[in-house]
């Protein structure tokens, strides 16, 4: 691997920046581990583009499952990371949602589920980091 072997989880990788960002550091020979939820069903065409992706640019573009609003998806995801390459170096927290309404008709539950998206989602996949990336004395994260 060359930049450093450095060791690159993305999540929100089923379309729009998320994406962008793990191809193009796929690209950059950067070791991607691509996040997204419902990898099987509603994002099944997005994982197989992913595929096809990692055979043509990186053998080390890796497609996997996560959904930030889920805590043992969350724990599952990062142990998998560890399990394969034993560090994080870059965590990107892409994952997250826009309301494009009127504020008056945002009802609490749906503001609720973007918190726990935007926010707690941001909370949980640092909480599971954090300790690994002390312990290897460099790494960052983006929100
Ligand atoms: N585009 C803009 O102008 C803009 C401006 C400011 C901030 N942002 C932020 O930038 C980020 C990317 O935006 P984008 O425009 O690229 O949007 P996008 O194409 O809609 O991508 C958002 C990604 O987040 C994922 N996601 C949503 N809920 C999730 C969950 N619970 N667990 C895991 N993944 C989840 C989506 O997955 P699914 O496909 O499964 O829904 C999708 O892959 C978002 O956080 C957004 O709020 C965007």
């Amino acid at each position: 691997m060359s930049n450093g072997g450095q060791v690159v989880l993305i999540t929100g990788a089923s379309s729009g920046f998320g994406r962008l960002m793990a191809e193009t550091l796929a690209r950059k020979n950067f070791y991607v581990f691509a996040r997204m939820r419902h990898a099987r069903t509603r994002n099944a065409e997005a994982a197989r583009e992913w595929e096809q992706v990692a055979k043509r640019e990186s053998p080390d573009l890796q497609v996997l499952e996560l959904d930030v609003t889920q805590d043992a998806s969350v724990e599952r995801a990062v142990d998998e990371v560890l399990a394969k390459c034993d560090r994080i170096d870059v965590l990107i927290n892409n994952a997250g949602y826009g309301i494009m309404d009127l504020c008056e008709t945002v009802t609490l539950a749906q503001a609720q589920r973007q918190l726990d998206v935007n926010f707690f989602g941001v909370v949980r996949m640092n909480r599971a980091v954090l300790p690994t990336m002390k312990r290897q004395g460099s790494a960052c994260f983006c929100t």
